[in-house]
């Protein structure tokens, strides 16, 4: 049961094609009654075949109770993104995208009596080089210093050691930072000592045979053989959500308890 003192942040990895929405579809309603959570925000970057996402999706993620969806470096993958992007503040871009990019690097409301900041930021290492993430982040938090704000940050990045950086950058000046991108989740779920709750990777929502929820076989031929494979998400076998759940005092904003969430279930029980 959750204490009344307790505002509840459910966190879902990268969702990967029909895999991970299916595993939502059977799983979320269920987690939805277990935890109680006050505010869910889920990583979309691929959930529409492995590559953006749609406006459908988009839809039908906030149909299912997502209150805010965040991107990465597929985002752009559907040309369709730029029909709603700039009309659609739930779903957000790395903030670090270039001046005058579409869409927002960010997402402020109110949910339970909660001013919300959510923010999705995209890391350098091993990535495309975009603007500089801690900059782009002070920035950012210059222009919300004084506000009564409960900010929790995505950080899509590849290098855990950029990640556990921007932990530190962020440290007592935002009350969360998790990471996404690598769609693998680490067991580096702690309280920072100035108070924010923080995790490497989350991991991802799909299929649990796969190589970071795409097909086998398909990657297995554009490595090893170097012939031009197109991607596609793996379908078969069992399917897992991961995510993380961070309890907050209501009043304070301080993290109480940061867990990692994984489940794993048999598409022959749908
Ligand atoms: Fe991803
Ligand atoms: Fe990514």
């Amino acid at each position: 049961m959750k204490a009344d003192n307790v505002f509840r942040v459910m966190a879902l990895g990268d969702i990967v094609g029909d895999a991970g929405r299916k595993v939502l579809q059977m799983r979320l309603l269920h987690l939805q009654r277990k935890y109680q959570p006050d505010l869910i925000v889920a990583n979309g970057e691929n959930a529409a075949h492995g590559f953006g996402i749609t406006k459908k999706i988009v839809e039908e993620f906030l149909n299912w109770g997502i209150d805010v969806i965040t991107a990465g470096n597929h985002i752009w993958q559907r040309k369709e993104i730029f029909d709603f992007v700039d009309t659609t503040p739930q779903l957000i871009r790395p903030l670090n995208y270039p001046p005058g990019t579409p869409g927002k690097g960010f997402y402020r409301f109110e949910k339970k009596g909660m001013d919300i900041v959510v923010v999705n930021i995209m890391g350098r290492i091993y990535m495309e080089p975009i603007d500089c993430p801690f900059r782009a982040m002070d920035d950012l938090l210059a222009s919300l210093s004084g506000e009564d704000v409960l900010i929790l940050v995505d950080f899509h990045a590849e290098a855990t050691s950029e990640k556990q950086l921007m932990g530190w950058h962020l440290d007592g000046r935002v009350h969360a930072v998790w990471g996404t991108h690598t769609h693998i989740p680490t067991a580096d779920e702690r309280i920072l000592p100035k108070k924010t709750a923080y995790i490497s990777d989350i991991g991802m929502c799909g299929a649990v045979y796969s190589v970071i929820g795409m097909n086998v076989s398909e990657s297995v031929r554009r490595v090893i053989q170097h012939l031009p494979v197109r991607f596609s998400p793996a379908t078969e076998g069992d399917l897992e959500l991961q995510g993380i759940l961070i309890d907050f005092d209501r009043r304070s904003k301080k993290p109480l308890l940061i867990q990692r969430l994984s489940e794993r279930v048999s598409q022959e029980s749908s």
